[in-house]
């Protein structure tokens, strides 16, 4: 069977986790597909980088030569941020090609406009890994927990304020040197005022309860308080009383309407939430059907983002193989939600 041809946007930390994962699991991904996944060409700024991975794929520095290239089918982006990584992604949908994302910012802001020109194009967009890094959260609540009424999204969704936050009360480390050591891990966002300021939680907050109540939930609809003032003292005088500072995403859906916020809060040490440590993220669902359910695991970093990203890949490369496009588009993204949204 002839190889289903692919194209990275980036080969940062999460595209070098996924030339990783789709090159050491080649085989078994193959098997899975029916025909082995190949890269053919990434997307890079500075080709001269030295890379820490090997690959056969074409480095290029000019989109064109991935959207001109008939033979690449899936193009995944994960080169961040809002310019250009949106205006390509819709030229590839436009163009016929699948697309898929780790970017919650263009998600969160155009997301519409994009499953708008996939739907066009009867192309796949997928986005598993903006929210929870490896955490399987976007699919379990459009697919699996679809049947229920889901009342609220609660928890914690940033690595790199979840990684400090942890540092700081174990270790009494400052803000600034952990914040440093979280960047050299790849945790951090390009700009991370967007991680401390809670801007990134908020985008991931912003599309969860977009796609949980069904609902266009913005960015704009959402309270935002970040991590910025939080100070040793602060974190000391919690665990005194018996609590952690952790920062949280919360989206509430009632009869009166839908609210969503970002902000640090006191956990008690007898929450599970508590225990959520270093770069893990963790999400509570609630349905009217199944109550409560829960999400854990590694919430950035590049090995596990690449596991959501080549998940995505793989289905999207399935369903190249047989000819369909069957990946469920977020047609909430479309609605105007039921109920108001207030902050
Ligand atoms: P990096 O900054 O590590 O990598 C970005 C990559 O994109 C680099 O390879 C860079 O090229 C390339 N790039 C950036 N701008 C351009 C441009 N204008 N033209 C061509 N190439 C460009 O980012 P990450 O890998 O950390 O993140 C990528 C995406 O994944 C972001 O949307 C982020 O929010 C998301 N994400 C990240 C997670 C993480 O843990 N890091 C977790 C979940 C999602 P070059 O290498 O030449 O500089
Ligand atoms: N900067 C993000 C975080 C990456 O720390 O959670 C994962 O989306």
């Amino acid at each position: 069977m002839s190889a289903i041809n692919i194209a990275l946007l980036g080969m940062g930390t999460v595209g070098t986790g996924i030339v990783k994962v789709l090159t050491n699991n080649a085989h078994s991904i193959a098997q899975k597909v029916g025909a082995p996944v190949t890269i053919k060409k990434i997307l890079v700024k500075n080709p001269g980088k030295a890379r820490n991975v090997t690959t056969d794929a074409k480095l290029v520095t000019d989109f064109e030569e991935i959207l001109s290239d008939p033979d690449i089918k899936l193009v995944a982006e994960v080169m961040g941020g809002e310019v250009p990584a949106k205006d390509y992604m819709l030229a590839a949908l436009n163009a016929g090609k699948h697309v898929v994302t780790a970017n919650k910012d263009v998600v969160a802001k155009y997301g519409r406009e994009l499953f708008e020109a996939a739907e066009k194009s009867h192309a796949d967009f997928l986005f598993e890994a903006s929210v929870g890094g490896g955490i399987p959260i976007i699919r379990p609540l459009k697919q699996c927990l679809a049947a229920n009424k889901i009342t609220e999204i609660m928890g914690i969704v940033n690595g790199t304020t979840n990684y400090m936050l942890t540092k700081m009360t174990n270790d009494r480390m400052d803000y600034a040197e952990v914040l440093a050591e979280a960047q050299a891990k790849g945790y951090a966002e390009s700009d991370p005022t967007a991680d401390v300021g809670g801007f990134d939680a908020a985008r991931k907050i912003a599309i969860l309860a977009s796609i949980g109540f069904g609902a266009r939930v913005t960015v704009n609809d959402v309270y935002i308080e970040g991590i910025t003032n939080i100070s040793i003292e602060d974190i000391e005088y919690a665990k005194e009383l018996g609590f952690i500072i952790k920062l949280l995403a919360v989206a509430k859906q009632d009869d009166h309407g839908i609210n969503v916020r970002v902000h640090p809060a006191f956990v008690s040490v007898n929450h599970p939430l508590a225990a959520v440590n270093d770069v893990f993220n963790a999400i509570f669902v609630k349905g009217d059907a199944v109550g409560e359910t829960m999400f854990y695991g590694r919430g950035a970093g590049e090995l596990p983002t690449a596991s959501a990203v080549a998940a995505d890949i793989i289905d999207v490369a399935r369903d190249i193989r047989h000819n369909v496009s069957s990946q469920i588009l977020c047609t909430c993204f479309d609605q105007k939600p039921i109920y108001p949204v207030s902050k």
